[in-house]
């Protein structure tokens, strides 16, 4: 079973909008996927409960010390990815989420303020030496400004690809309890996170540098 866990201190950058959209993006391409919400905040027991469709299965967490025993229980079901989506703030919770992943990802919007605030979990990450990747969220779909930000999260580490555009397909399909690919399947949000689930199934199963340090060039 693999491990992600949706992490940063900075409040919405998108960790709860990308684990739906990558949970379902996962369970549509025939993996058993659960969602382990560590989030007070209730945003994934919430999509949950207007969500017609049993799965993914969601398991809540609030306590740092149940976390390997929740693994160990997802794990014996058979689950094959076990997505982690964690409150704004490096704390104890997350902390023992990022220890647990096979892979971090740091969702950031593309302004300098949100990319700096994202650094004290890279440090988290660093520091506890596991696996990482920046997710640019709620990017203009047309501008320049987004390859400075590439440019920022590529010298911080890796950035996966591709960006996920700001589109009210993400926030509709929230609120409908729906991952984005079932809400408009043939939309561009939906193209964006089946890509990025590519992107991250590759990372996840396949040879990858440990330390994450494979830059990938972006420009727009
Ligand atoms: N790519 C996107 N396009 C449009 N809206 C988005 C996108 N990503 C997230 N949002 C919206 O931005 C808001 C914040 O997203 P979300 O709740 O996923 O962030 P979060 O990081 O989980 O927040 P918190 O730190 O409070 O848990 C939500 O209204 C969500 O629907
Ligand atoms: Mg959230």
């Amino acid at each position: 079973m693999y491990v992600l866990a949706l992490v940063t201190q900075k409040g919405g950058s998108g960790k709860s909008t990308l684990a739906t959209g990558l949970a379902v993006a996962a369970m549509q391409r025939g993996e058993r996927v659960a969602l382990v919400e560590a989030d007070a905040q209730g945003t994934i027991s919430k999509w949950k409960d207007r969500r017609e469709n049993l799965y993914p299965r969601v398991a809540c967490l609030a306590d740092p010390a149940e976390i390997e025993p929740l693994i160990a229980r997802l794990r014996a079901e058979g689950i094959w990815l076990a997505i982690i989506d964690t409150a704004a703030t490096n704390n104890r919770l997350a902390m023992r989420a990022i220890a647990n992943a096979d892979l971090s990802l740091i969702p950031a919007r593309p302004s300098p303020a949100d990319i700096e605030a994202a650094v004290p979990t890279l440090i988290a990450i660093r520091r506890l030496n596991r696996r990482f990747a920046f997710i640019l969220n709620q990017t203009p779909t047309r501008g320049c400004r987004l390859s400075e930000a590439a440019t920022s999260l590529n010298s911080l580490g890796v950035l996966a690809l591709p960006f996920i555009a700001q589109r009210n397909d993400h926030q509709d399909a929230l609120g409908a309890g729906l991952g984005v690919t079932e809400f408009a399947p043939e939309g561009k949000a939906a193209d964006e996170i089946v890509a990025l689930w590519g992107w991250i199934s590759e990372h996840l199963v396949g040879e990858f540098d440990e330390h994450g340090q494979a830059a990938v060039k972006n420009a727009c």
